[in-house]
């Protein structure tokens, strides 16, 4: 079943000159189609100004297509008596841990958007624990939330969109703002969220962090330029950094020793890691995978 269906959508944001007149289009998401399984873990890379935010806000109905369709679970996102229904579907994390909260306790905080679906007060405590506790936050529940880390705020943001039981979560750039330990922090909840079925979609610009999705895609002036499995992608960085991206360093690694003579074998090592594991088996004689 797909979640996610995207056909031929299109979106273009007005220019507007100094007095305010309108001067011109910029199209941000241009004829873009994809189907998203349910249960995928996809992420979304692509240059500055691709258009991945655009798109992204087109999976919870923030954003109608001006062409094309947009499909969640089954629904057409621009029949507005069911855009309720699609916010609760597909929530989002956005990229400012500060901009995400708007209590000042946390549970209170987890509490907003399942409160305002109008879930009952005991169903709506056992929501607001279980997710912090997915997210690993329980032990803050009554906390105020002004001291926590970017990486614990956004677990925070996480542990909001969960207690509305959603079907597909869109991190937007939800790491780029945070430190190493928080953005492990992030990807950790991300993991376990999608260990649980619900479908990902993550925008970001750490290659590592794609390499660990099942499916990555490159959007590039509104288009999907390239669609596969991490070793696809990036085994074909060539392509990719026409798209303005750089493969992770172990892929670009592996090139440079098979120039060099070195029979690696087909499988291409997405980290440093499995790269070495692959050249020590190759050293040792063994087979070349
Ligand atoms: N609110 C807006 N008003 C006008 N133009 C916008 C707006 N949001 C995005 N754009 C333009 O749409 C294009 C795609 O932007 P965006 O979807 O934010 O890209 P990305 O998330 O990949 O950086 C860019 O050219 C951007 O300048
Ligand atoms: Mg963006």
């Amino acid at each position: 079943m797909d979640l996610i269906k995207a056909e031929d959508i299109s979106y273009s944001f007005k220019e507007y000159d100094e007095e305010g007149n309108v001067t011109g289009a910029r199209t941000a998401v241009d004829h873009l189609s994809i189907t998203v399984p349910a249960g995928t873990f996809l992420a979304v890379l692509g240059r500055n100004g691709s258009g991945k935010s655009t798109f992204a806000k087109h999976l919870n109905a923030l954003l109608i297509p001006q062409e094309g369709t947009v499909y969640v679970d089954g629904i057409d996102t621009s029949k507005a008596k069911d855009m309720l229904l699609i916010r609760r579907n597909v929530g989002m994390v956005f990229q400012n841990p500060d901009n995400q909260i708007v209590s000042t306790v946390i549970e209170e905080d987890v509490a907003f958007g399942p409160e305002n679906l109008g879930v009952p007060h005991g169903e709506l405590e056992d929501r607001v624990y279980s997710s912090l506790e997915k997210v690993g936050m329980s032990e803050y529940a009554s906390n105020s939330p002004t001291k926590l880390s970017g990486g614990q705020k956004q677990r925070i943001a996480i542990a909001g969109v969960l207690a509305m039981k959603p079907k597909a979560v869109v991190f937007d750039e939800a790491t780029a703002m945070l430190d190493p330990k928080g953005r492990r922090e992030v990807m950790a909840a991300l993991k376990k969220l999608h260990e649980e079925g619900i479908t990902i979609i993550h925008i970001t610009h750490h290659m590592e962090e794609a390499s660990e999705a099942e499916r990555v895609i490159i959007i590039n002036d509104g288009k999907v330029v390239m669609d596969g499995t991490p070793q696809e992608v990036f085994g074909n960085h060539a392509e990719a950094e026409k798209y303005g991206l750089r493969a992770p360093n172990a892929v670009l690694l592996r090139d440079m020793l098979k120039d060099g003579g070195m029979r690696l074998g087909e499988h291409i090592a997405l980290d440093e890691k499995e790269l070495a594991m692959q050249i020590a088996s190759h050293l040792r004689g063994g087979e070349d995978d």
